[in-house]
């Protein structure tokens, strides 16, 4: 099955071509992406010979003129185009030393380019010369996989695996992201070859776990991460999480297997990869603080606190962001059990209040969590909680609005008190102020500066401080 090459740069890249007598393909994902008609973005151009040229020679073509970027050490230069990020190379026969990433590169035919390739959905070259334009050129029926929706790779997997083991990674990622399965014998081979994983970036790595952390079911990448060996040597905190303990015929639930079905709840309600992270932690402690205690039973005590304070490792680990994103991931797992507590008990305006004041903007994100949290198989319990939750979400809007503590600013300063008293900074101010913001969370006094300042003042003469100044 040929395709109609549409869009104008693929004639102008012909032309191009055709003149300095250059035969050229488009290949790999914007091929793949094509039949599947995913929109793609990226176009990747392979020729047979210099791909620099050819980059410079078509961008001189076109008005206006892009700006070529060359990359002299791969042999690639790229340019923007519309929309469009375009990539020439020349064809390549690869191959990579053991120890390193760093192919042996020579020039090769279109047949060797398309043999380097991690799988045979990625292979797909459709022509760009005057007698084959939009002609399939798939030597691996990749065709026939992208129908069938399997992932393989085109040469033996082991082979393609050791010249760059982040394609294991990329195995189970496509397969997450396309509903594709994985071919046996490919996917015996990323269990095999597992441990070269180790070779690779960690920000290589931590990729791959993001694509997979946004596809609609994440669970089925990092099962398949879990069936092959690779979560436990990049992710040893998740593999950690597997298995149930059993004490006196008492068994607590499989914390792994939970954690993605919150993560698979959650995906459907936000894009946040940051909301999903905090999915994919919230229980990481379990593990960690996990005791049988007569009379009870199964408890995790503070696990909430241990986790948010075990993710910086892991971030740092992963080169993931150790800014504000990471500290939002920690405020959502710290908080993650409170929404559950509330809806458990009568449901108080104070302790709306004070999840309000400590959740702030991120309110909504963290009834989002706590509402996938929520994975019971009986029903009726799921029925009460949702019903629960629907009450807190009620009464958080009502409080917010009557209240507006959501981003609490004290309506008296600790300048203020300062100035009232005469003291100069001092355990005193911190009590005061806190006094005050507790009996605007508790309800006693509304969120206004004249409610605060009579506050102010009768609990400064408990502290026996008098004012200086008439207000
Ligand atoms: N490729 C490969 N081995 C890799 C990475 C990439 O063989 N480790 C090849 C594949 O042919 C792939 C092409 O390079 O189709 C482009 O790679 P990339 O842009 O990373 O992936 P896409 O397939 O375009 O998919 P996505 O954009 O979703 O990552």
């Amino acid at each position: 099955m040929d395709k109609e090459l549409n869009h104008k740069i693929f004639k102008h890249i012909a032309e191009v071509a055709g003149k300095i007598q250059q035969e050229t393909y488009v290949i790999g994902g914007f091929v793949r992406d094509l039949y599947l008609k995913r929109p793609s973005k990226d176009i990747d151009i392979v020729t047979l010979g210099s791909g620099i040229e050819l980059a410079e020679n078509v961008a001189s073509t076109l008005k206006p003129r892009p700006k070529v970027t060359v990359f002299k050490n791969f042999g690639t230069a790229q340019f923007k185009y519309r929309n469009y990020e375009v990539e020439f190379v020349g064809a390549r026969k690869e191959s990579y030393s053991h120890d390193s990433r760093k192919p042996v590169v020579e020039n090769g035919t279109l047949e060797d380019d398309q043999n380097r390739r991690d799988f045979t959905i990625n292979a797909l070259a459709l022509g760009l010369n005057e007698y084959n334009f939009g002609q399939l050129v798939d030597p691996f029926n990749g065709l026939n996989d992208l129908e069938n929706k399997i992932i393989r790779t085109p040469l033996d997997p082991s082979i393609t695996f050791s010249d760059d083991p982040l394609r294991m990674m990329r195995a189970i990622r496509f397969s997450t992201q396309l509903g594709f399965e994985i071919e046996t014998k490919t996917l015996q081979a990323v269990a095999r070859n597992k441990e070269r994983i180790k070779i690779v970036s960690a920000e290589r790595i931590a990729d791959e776990i993001n694509k997979i952390m946004m596809a609609p079911l994440p669970s089925v990448g990092f099962k398949l991460l879990e069936e092959t060996g690779l979560l436990e040597i990049i992710f040893p905190e998740l593999q950690k999480m597997k298995g149930i303990d059993v004490v006196n015929g008492t068994g607590h639930k499989d914390n792994f297997y939970h954690t993605l079905e919150v993560l698979d709840r959650i995906s459907p309600n936000t894009d946040n990869l940051w909301l999903r992270w905090s999915a994919l932690l919230h229980d990481i402690a379990k593990p960690a603080t996990k005791k049988f205690v007569d009379g009870q039973g199964w408890t995790f005590h503070a696990h909430n606190f241990v986790g948010a304070k075990m993710i910086p490792k892991i971030f740092r680990r992963l080169k993931l962001p150790l800014n504000e994103k990471m500290k939002y991931v920690q405020k959502m797992v710290v908080l993650h059990m409170r929404p559950i507590v509330l809806s458990e008990e009568e449901v108080t305006d104070s302790a709306v209040r004070r999840l309000l004041f400590e959740a702030g903007d991120n309110i909504d994100d963290l009834m989002t969590l706590c509402e996938a949290d929520i994975t019971s198989k009986n029903s009726q319990k799921v029925k009460r909680y949702m019903k629960n939750f629907k009450i807190v979400r009620r009464k958080l809007k009502e409080i917010e609005e009557k209240d507006a503590v959501r981003n609490f600013q004290p309506p008296v300063s600790g300048e203020l008190i300062m100035e009232v008293f005469g003291i100069s900074p001092s355990r005193e101010v911190g009590l005061i102020k806190d006094a005050i913001k507790d009996a605007i969370l508790d309800g006693e006094i509304r969120n206004n500066y004249k409610e605060a300042y009579s506050f102010m003042l009768k609990k400064a003469h408990e502290l026996g401080l008098t004012p200086k100044v008439r207000d």
